[in-house]
């Protein structure tokens, strides 16, 4: 892809800075821990690198809870750390991503301490309400907050200020002048320091609809969900992304800016990645996305066709520091490792640019019994009890050795790592014809060389003809499905097909053509493929 594009099918990186590598030994990931690890990152053969916020924060929320914006927390090390990691990365041909949280400050903003302390205006910044009921003690509407309890914290004074998520979140309010100013500030500063763009948390939830309006029937603030809520995916927001995509468009690029939105419908959530806005959206429909070949192909067909019509790539995403890692989702154990490494041959076969969150190239499963006291994630504390929240996917990575911290850093590890996931490491795998690090690291390299390929094999053309093409001649993105047998899913890209079987039992096809690679073994005689399960 020509450099200017290189967002349409870019590979990006996720690392969650707490917990990728420890540089000092205090037990949590930093800064000088990912500069020093970059190698890894270049070897696996990735375009860029997203960071999570590393920015000065109390941790209510790991650093999605941001006190300032434009320092780095001494927890992660200091701006010298960010600038020595931006420069090491370009060197290394690696772009490099940052958070950026304009959705909610951290309670100790001084902006929200400012509005607490009563200072005139102050309040105006954020959502500040008389409560309802006698005595106001009632809050302002029935909202509910993502990780539980009501979206409103009532201050000592008797007024209430609104948090979409934990209470150490106040929502920012956009109507405000000075917020977006602010906000374009700190675009800048980091862009003058080098990054090459932003994602964009919780794009869809900067603006709330006027009268803050009850939602009736105490329905919660999920997520995702197909309903409009007056607190998500308001018209409104999309003036912000304009504004933010001129400003990226003022710097030497691209540099770019990725939404994470939950919109009710592909198209929706098409509506980010128009020309003028952001570059791409998350897709989240695809990580949602069960274990069936049927669904699989309809949110595949939904998520390029909706993006496809304003022009932007699709994305495709596994898995993140907010879900349950997929290997863990597909069934765990030798069953979802099949599956996952199936998985990530699709995704990175597909049209788009895909997303590989740390560790799930060495297929790490979900930790699934961190002692509670061990906990950290706001969605846990808040709503005590409940498992399958977001600390199991926030493990820190094991790197080598035979015992925890497993070469993570010199010290522990601020969340246990478990036993035996010393077979797992980086450095266990590397070389391992069989690891699923070096499926990664093959499914990359052919990525970047398959394009070059030119025309399809012939015997795909052939194939397609024999078996009568439902689906007539390629779309835009040159992907063409082709039938397959129930539970298998079959297409062409220009120089290559892939695949993909979610049965349980081996299936066997006309061989198409040379197998090139595989997240299972293949059987082949030349004239017929059997595809091994799952
Ligand atoms: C989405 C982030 O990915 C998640 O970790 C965070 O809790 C919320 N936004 C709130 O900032």
């Amino acid at each position: 892809t020509a450099s200017g594009d290189w967002w349409r099918d870019a590979v990006i990186y996720q690392v969650y800075v707490r917990s990728f590598a420890d540089s000092d030994g205090d037990g949590v990931g930093d800064l000088r821990g990912v500069r020093e690890r970059l190698p890894h990152l270049a070897r696996l053969g990735v375009d860029a690198v997203w960071l999570t916020p590393f920015y000065v924060s109390p941790q209510a929320d790991g650093g999605y809870d941001v006190a300032d914006y434009r320092a780095v927390d001494p927890l992660f090390g200091d701006l010298a750390d960010a600038d020595d990691l931006v420069r090491a990365a370009h060197a290394l041909g690696l772009r490099v991503i940052v958070d950026v949280v304009p959705n909610h400050t951290s309670d100790q903003h001084p902006w929200f301490r400012a509005a607490l302390a009563g200072e005139p205006g102050a309040r105006e910044r954020y959502h500040f309400h008389p409560g309802r009921g006698a005595a106001g003690a009632q809050p302002p509407n029935d909202w509910e907050s993502v990780f539980g309890g009501p979206a409103w914290s009532r201050t000592p004074d008797g007024q209430w200020y609104l948090h979409l998520f934990a209470p150490e979140q106040p929502d920012l309010n956009w109507e405000h002048p000075e917020v977006a100013e602010e906000f374009a500030s700190v675009l800048r500063f980091w862009l003058d320091l080098g990054i090459d763009g932003f994602r964009v948390d919780v794009a869809h939830g900067m603006v709330k609809a006027p009268g803050l309006p009850d939602l009736g029937h105490g329905a919660q603030a999920t997520l995702i969900g197909t309903q409009p809520l007056p607190f998500f995916d308001q018209d409104g927001v999309h003036e912000i992304h304009r504004s933010w995509r001129r400003l990226l468009d003022s710097y030497e690029g691209p540099r770019i800016g990725v939404a994470e939105a939950w919109a009710p419908s592909s198209e929706r959530l098409a509506l980010y990645v128009r020309p003028d806005e952001l570059h791409q959206a998350f897709n989240f429909r695809f990580l949602k996305c069960p274990w069936d070949a049927e669904g699989m192909r309809t949110v595949i067909d939904e998520s390029l066709a909706a993006t496809t019509s304003v022009g932007a790539p699709t994305t495709w995403v596994l898995s993140n520091h907010d879900v349950v890692r997929h290997v863990t989702r597909y069934g765990g154990g030798a069953r979802g490792l099949a599956r996952a490494r199936a998985a990530a041959l699709l995704m990175l076969a597909l049209p788009g640019s895909a997303y590989v969150y740390q560790g799930e190239e060495l297929g790490l499963p979900e930790v699934l019994d961190l002692p509670d006291a061990a906990r950290k994630d706001p969605a846990f504390l808040r709503s005590a009890g409940q498992d399958g929240l977001r600390d199991g996917c926030r493990v820190p990575i094991p790197w080598s050795g035979a015992q925890p911290p497993y070469g993570f850093g010199p010290g522990g590890s601020w969340l246990p790592q478990p036993a035996g996931w010393d077979g797992l490491s980086v450095a266990a795998q590397t070389g391992d014809p069989h690891s699923t690090l070096e499926l990664y690291r093959a499914a990359l390299e052919l990525r970047r060389a398959l394009p070059g390929l030119g025309a399809p094999e012939a015997g795909w053309a052939q194939t397609a003809g024999e078996a009568g093409s439902e689906d007539g001649a390629p779309g835009p993105t040159g992907m063409r499905w082709l039938p397959a047998p129930e539970g298998v899913l079959l297409f062409t890209r220009p120089g290559f097909a892939c695949t993909f079987n979610t049965r349980p039992t081996p299936v066997e096809l006309p061989a198409p053509g040379r197998p090139v690679l595989s997240s299972a073994p293949v059987e082949t005689d030349g004239r017929t493929v059997l595809l091994p399960p799952d």
